[in-house]
């Protein structure tokens, strides 16, 4: 996606063809810098800290976290014990693991000399499939968007909501759950998205909006409770989320406070669309309730970073002195409450039988 006029992709190779460059997340919006990787140690502590973030951009940071430990060492037990390691960094979004087991297939047959240029090779495979998958879901969310359109009065936007930052940053380039709004803008149908702030670590006001604004998409800024008044209010046409894991009967994982979303929108009957890549599936998974949810540290809730007026950046204490916080990252919303899964092959139910339908492949 662009910004400030040139065209960037969240992740890529540098020209020594072996060192990783990322966006760093923690930066932004206010500052725009990258970062170099050069080990899977360096790959384990940017998603740990996530300078990446989001579900499938985790993945592929994985991927090449393994290609940078594969170069240091090609053994069956180092292989592993990278494997495990980046996995462990972040433990609710299943393409995180998804992502490292693709490239461990990928090399596992291979003797030693040829696992890390293989390695490479895949992991170059998964950003392109994510780049394409994204397109598509957007290409499947315009349809739903111009639906939407149709009912309003020319000119009139379609008012999108969503929660967290399941756009480009999130991913490799288009996002998920913002590309159909990406799609619909380009298209030049009128959208503006309102953007819950998502704390504690506020991914909308400092990822979503900065993505929306770089592209130059109307958008307002919200706090998380506010969704539920917008709604009420006749204010928001349809909810679009992204998602961390969607288990095989539809139940779907994403940024703490999106369950609460999904039951504002099934009380004011507005639609809820969940946006997701296959990689994003867990077949293994029926109920979304045994899936792990990341607990981070209390400091998130009780500080938040700013800018001050002379731009530089700090971090202000912004809770009672002494008190705990509680810091669940993540929460299950309940299939029941999902209108539809918007995938890269179309739109499903929320159930075991939707998913099938656009996957039969993961029924026999
Ligand atoms: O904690 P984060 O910022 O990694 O959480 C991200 C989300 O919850 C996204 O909505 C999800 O990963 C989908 S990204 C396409």
């Amino acid at each position: 996606m662009r910004i400030g006029g040139r065209h960037y992709q969240t992740i890529w190779l540098n020209a020594d063809g072996w060192s990783v460059e990322i966006i760093d997340q923690t930066r932004l919006p206010h500052r725009f810098e990258t970062v170099t990787l050069r080990s899977c140690e360096d790959a384990a502590r940017a998603i740990l800290t996530m300078q990446v973030r989001g579900a499938p951009l985790i993945g592929v940071t994985a991927a090449y976290g393994l290609c940078l430990g594969l170069r240091e060492d090609a053994s069956d037990e180092a292989m592993d014990r990278a494997i495990a390691d980046l996995a462990r960094q972040r433990p609710t979004a299943v393409n995180l693991r998804w992502a490292l087991e693709e490239v461990r297939a990928a090399v596992r047959n291979l003797p030693r000399e040829g696992r890390v240029e293989a390695a490479y090779r895949r992991t170059a495979e998964l950003c392109r499939d994510d780049v394409e998958t994204c397109r598509r879901i957007g290409a499947h969310g315009l349809d739903l968007i111009r639906s939407i359109a149709a009912t309003k009065q020319p000119g009139v936007p379609v008012n999108v909501l969503t929660h967290c930052n399941a756009g480009w940053l999130a991913c490799v380039d288009w996002g998920t759950a913002t590309s159909p709004v990406y799609h619909a803008h380009d298209a030049g149908i009128p959208v503006h998205v309102w953007v819950d702030e998502t704390r504690p670590r506020n991914q909308g006001a400092a990822l979503t909006a900065y993505e929306l604004g770089s592209h130059g998409v109307p958008h307002t800024i919200v706090v998380d409770n506010a969704g539920g008044h917008l709604m009420q209010s006749g204010k928001v046409d349809v909810c679009i989320v992204g998602t961390d894991r969607v288990t095989a009967n539809g139940d779907v994982a994403n940024k703490i406070g999106t369950y609460l979303k999904a039951l504002a929108a099934e009380d004011n009957a507005v639609p809820f669309y969940v946006a997701l890549p296959h990689s994003t599936i867990d077949w293994d998974l029926d109920d979304g309730l045994d899936i792990p949810i990341e607990e981070r540290s209390a400091d998130e809730v009780l500080k938040m970073p700013g800018r001050l007026p002379d731009g530089s950046v700090v971090t202000v204490e912004i809770a009672a002195p002494g008190s705990p916080a509680g810091n669940p990252a993540f929460d299950v919303t309940p299939a029941r409450l999902v209108t539809g899964l918007l995938t890269e092959r179309g739109l499903c139910p929320a159930s075991r039988e939707g998913l099938l339908s656009l996957y039969p492949e993961r029924g026999r």
